[in-house]
């Protein structure tokens, strides 16, 4: 692994007084593709959101190539590199989607805006065939790729994405995750949050998992099974460490 551009330490916030994140210890390495998985309602989103500049800190930072973006405002973190796909469709349904990319490319120099598009249907070559197509008339697999294309174009050194399987067809699924292979293969971090462990853990270099706003397990997806997955997700821990307790 090359050398950690994310350090999250000790990192505490939430929603104005609520307290969500517990004390986040967790660093990402240049390149990487990191799958943070847990339970319903286990931080994941407040997390990304967090990092993104979109909740309360109340403690801890958040050092993304050696300084600290805790707090900051999310133009502010965009133009770092950071770039965020949150949960559910938020494109515009009644713009094509060559204009969704327009309005997405509004951060970019003008004279890098055709490049910068053609580099994303370079990418995305299903979306390229639908470039005239109403982004509301795709299918919800389309739509999705249309939200990472979004994010793609600001040229991103790390993706933050939010469950972009949820409410899928499996083929579409697929597709997605495909998408997501070609971005990282393409030299850009991702730290990809998803409910579908069999996919996550069949793409990504790392596994994170995350319970009650903390991380309780975080290493190779060869190194656990299916079975400890789900044990992690509702217990906490694994009867397999118990046994080997003293
Ligand atoms: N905007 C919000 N205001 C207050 N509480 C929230 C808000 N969003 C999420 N929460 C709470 O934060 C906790 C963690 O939610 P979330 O980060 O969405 O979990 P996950 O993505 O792991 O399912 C949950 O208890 C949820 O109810
Ligand atoms: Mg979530």
């Amino acid at each position: 692994m090359d050398k950690s551009e994310l350090v999250i330490s000790d990192l505490r916030a939430g929603y104005g007084s609520l307290d969500i994140l517990n004390g986040i210890d967790l660093d990402v390495g240049k390149g990487e593709f990191v799958a943070l998985m847990g339970p319903n309602g286990a931080g994941k989103s407040t997390l990304l959101k967090t990092l993104f500049g979109q909740t309360t800190i109340k403690s801890g930072s958040i050092l993304w190539q050696g300084g600290n973006i805790a707090g900051l405002h999310p133009r502010e973190i965009l133009s770092r590199g950071v770039s965020y796909v949150p949960q559910g469709r938020c494109n515009f349904p009644l713009m094509t989607v060559d204009e969704n990319l327009q309005v997405a490319a509004f951060t970019i120099a003008d004279d890098k805006v055709l490049s910068d598009r053609d580099y994303v249907y370079e990418l995305f070559p299903a979306l390229q065939a639908r470039r005239s197509t109403l982004a509301g008339n795709m299918s919800g697999g389309e739509q999705q790729l249309l939200e990472m294309a979004m994010a793609v174009l600001q040229r991103p050194k790390i993706l933050l994405v939010d469950e972009p399987s949820v409410g899928l067809s499996p083929t579409a699924i697929g597709v997605v995750f495909e998408e997501l292979q070609r971005i990282h293969a393409n030299g850009h971090t991702i730290l990809l949050v998803e409910q579908n462990t069999k996919k996550a853990m069949a793409v990504a270099s790392r596994a994170i998992i995350l319970r009650l706003g903390k991380v309780i397990w975080d290493g190779a997806p060869a190194d656990i099974t299916h079975d400890e997955l789900g044990e992690l997700f509702l217990t906490g821990r694994m009867a397999k460490e118990d046994a080997s307790m003293p």
